[in-house]
């Protein structure tokens, strides 16, 4: 199911298409590289190390500030990327802060997702980590965690002596946040299910729940074992499942990521603008809406998540899936099919480049 594109040459004019890389599945398993994604997104620069083509990262993942993910990224994969080029799942968790800016708010998931949300801009933020301290037997197995016990042990007594930042026992939490994919499932479950029965005051009664935001909801990932990992959407199920049999009403929550069309849009958004910088020599005359996006490429490995979206997003939209990740099957996936299926991202790289040429 190709498409004819335009045959016009990449220079002088600034190119007419840009590319969203998915990352786990598609550039990297874990923190390796794989599918020749290195090589292949050399190719996308020119000799002098200046930006050829349009693309970022549009991943589901995160846990780390963008200009951190932005660093990894360039030390593993060998190229320059700017900030601007990493959109994580929690990237749009910026569009809320309006609302949260100076409330108490909880983050929790892999890395640091208070750090994430206060470098956002909001003023109040505890890790899920911080606030269950405050919470004495909050978690009723904790001794039996060896990752706790290790850290009480190095801190000393230091963590039980913490100063709250904010009194937890009376500062209502107004929302919390999934920010990553979760380390302690069912210390977050409960500490979760407390803020979020109590009207965000653990042990006290109120029917009002806090807003719950996920960065994703992606079911399965693939991650460095050889099979799929469970993700972000399964722990919403998890979570979803044990609230709605504790408490009267049905669990309340919004998902971020993809397959979102809003995330596609502010990708496209992200896209004319880094076209709008490369090619310096372009016939243009710096206005980004003068030479549009003809097509952007999309290339996924999860069939559900990046090229649902892709086809939801429609024109310019065009979805790659590729057999390194989620998706392995032989043909194309039957309920969300690709426009293009390859098996690695160098290849999907080289049909872009043969089209764009
Ligand atoms: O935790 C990450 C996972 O949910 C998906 O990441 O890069 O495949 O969108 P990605
Ligand atoms: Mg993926």
């Amino acid at each position: 199911a190709s498409r004819s594109f335009s045959q016009l040459p990449l220079n002088p004019q600034r190119p007419s298409f840009g590319i969203a890389f998915d990352i786990d599945g598609v550039v990297l398993r874990g923190r390796v590289p794989i599918g020749g994604s290195p090589q292949a997104l050399r190719r996308l620069y020119g000799d002098s190390g200046a930006l050829k083509v349009p693309f970022l990262f549009l991943t589901n993942g995160g846990g780390v500030p963008e200009s951190r993910r932005a660093t990894e990224l360039s030390e593993l994969l060998g190229v320059h990327i700017l900030p601007s080029q990493v959109v994580q799942g929690h990237s749009p968790f910026k569009t809320l802060l309006k609302r949260f800016e100076n409330e108490l708010i909880i983050a929790t998931g892999k890395g640091e997702p208070a750090v994430v949300m206060s470098e956002y801009g909001f003023k109040k933020v505890l890790s899920l980590d911080e606030y269950a301290s405050y919470f004495e037997n909050i978690d009723p197995v904790s001794q039996y965690k060896m990752w706790t016990a290790k850290q009480e042990s190095g801190n000393g007594s230091d963590s039980k002596k913490l100063v709250p930042k904010y009194d937890a026992t009376s500062d209502r939490v107004k929302a919390a946040f999934v920010v990553s994919d979760p380390v302690d499932w069912g210390r977050d479950i409960q500490v979760l299910c407390d803020i979020l029965r109590s009207g965000g005051l653990p042990g006290h009664k109120n029917t009002q729940q806090p807003p719950l935001y996920f960065a994703a909801d992606d079911l399965e990932y693939q991650a460095a074992f050889p099979f799929e990992r469970l993700g972000m959407g399964a722990f919403r199920i998890a979570l979803e499942s044990v609230f709605n049999r504790i408490h009267c009403n049905a669990l309340e929550y919004v998902s971020f990521g993809k397959p979102n069309p809003f995330v596609f849009k502010n990708a496209e958004a992200i896209l004319r603008q880094l076209q709008s910088s490369c090619n310096d020599n372009a016939i243009d005359n710096g206005d980004v809406g003068s030479n549009p996006l003809k097509t952007i490429y999309m290339i996924g490995d999860n069939p559900l998540v990046d090229i649902k979206g892709a086809r939801q997003a429609g024109h310019p939209w065009f979805s790659i899936l590729t057999r390194t990740g989620v998706f392995r099957g032989k043909d194309n996936h039957a309920e969300f099919p690709a426009n293009l299926v390859v098996d690695t991202v160098e290849g999907a790289v080289d049909y872009i480049l043969k089209e764009e040429s």
